[in-house]
């Protein structure tokens, strides 16, 4: 050990001539892991670590000689050229459905909405029956929903929705949580459909929850989302488990409302389906619909990150193209 702390290296051969001396194959301390063989056997643990540890001390060494001649000698050497462009440091990037997701949560997480998920592979009650989906509304038909050939009780969720009957279920009010998640339809895959695709949900139940409510976060919601000029409109709608239920549109995100080909003229945007839960619902869910009301809201994400980034094709999203995704490496 002492000879190896005393040894110097003027210049990058000599250090290398050491590691040759004493760490090469044929090296001095590889020698001594030949003649091994030979010791008895009470006596190799001891005599392994010892030359273990002069195997690791002598690297060490080497290695620091190495690196203080390597310094001393790259400021002056001619042969490495400090000034040349290094190569570019590929970064990835998170998936456009991801950033849209995260900025949706965000926006809800500052109006004190929590995360909830539920599982993907869901029953009957949970996306349908809790949901006052009547026995024989279209929704739960071959063409629409995903079964499980020998469970046709187990579906694939058609909706995040059912994550609000599980919440619901387990929690009384106040009840305030966003539920991003996938979902699937059994559709033909094409540029403007998809068998699965990503949606987030809001339920908000407590006292005196009113629709004026509703409205004035969706409002707060649009305007986050895609700039403080933004205008929403709200068109009556149905959906089984809120009532009244409405949809909304957002003024065009390219034209600003003067009408283009983007809205198709009309200078408005469908993003959302929406409505003050139905006290049905509410029952069938546990919760006492002469204390409490809510209200709920659901959107696609993808049709969000369209909207955002003019994705013309759905199946962009789901193909993992990296050319597709390297545009987005700039975004948060
Ligand atoms: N679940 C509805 C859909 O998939 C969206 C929705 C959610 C509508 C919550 C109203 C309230 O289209």
């Amino acid at each position: 050990m002492q000879e190896l702390s005393s040894l110097q290296a003027k210049n990058a051969q000599e250090a290398e001539a050491l590691r040759i001396k004493y760490l090469s194959k044929k090296g001095e301390i590889s020698q001594l892991m030949n003649d091994f063989r030979s010791v008895p056997a009470d006596l190799k643990k001891e005599l392994g670590m010892r030359i273990n540890e002069l195997k690791n001390f002598a690297q060490e060494k080497i290695n620091t000689l190495k690196e203080s001649v390597g310094e001393t000698t790259a400021a002056g050497s001619s042969s490495i050229d400090l000034t040349r462009t290094p190569y570019p440091i590929a970064l990835g990037s998170r998936h456009p459905i991801t950033i849209v997701k995260n900025e949706i949560v965000d926006i809800f997480s500052r109006l004190g909405f929590t995360l909830a998920e539920g599982p993907e592979v869901e029953d009957d009650w949970h996306v349908y029956s809790s949901l006052n989906f009547a026995d024989d509304h279209p929704a739960r038909d071959m063409q629409d929903t995903f079964f499980v050939e020998s469970h046709p009780d187990i579906i694939l969720r058609s909706h995040t929705s059912s994550v609000q009957s599980r919440v619901m279920e387990k929690t009384q009010p106040p009840i305030r949580i966003l539920c991003p998640g996938r979902v699937y339809r059994n559709e033909a895959v094409s540029a403007r459909a998809h068998c699965f695709f990503h949606q987030i949900e809001g339920l908000y139940v407590d006292k005196n929850v009113s629709f004026t409510d509703l409205k004035q976060v969706l409002l707060l919601f649009a305007q986050e989302l895609f700039g403080p000029d933004t205008k929403i409109r709200l068109r009556p709608s149905y959906f089984p488990f809120t009532e009244p239920s409405a949809e909304m549109d957002v003024s065009c995100t390219i034209c600003g409302g003067k009408g283009c080909s983007m809205c198709k003229g009309s200078g408005w945007l469908e993003i959302l389906g929406c409505g003050m839960v139905d006290p049905a619902v509410l029952e069938a869910n546990g919760i006492d619909s002469s204390i409490y009301t809510g209200y709920a809201f659901g959107m696609g994400i993808e049709r969000i990150t369209n909207l955002k980034y003019q994705v013309k094709d759905l199946r962009m999203f789901s193909e993992n193209d990296v050319r597709f995704l390297d545009e987005f490496v700039s975004a948060k």
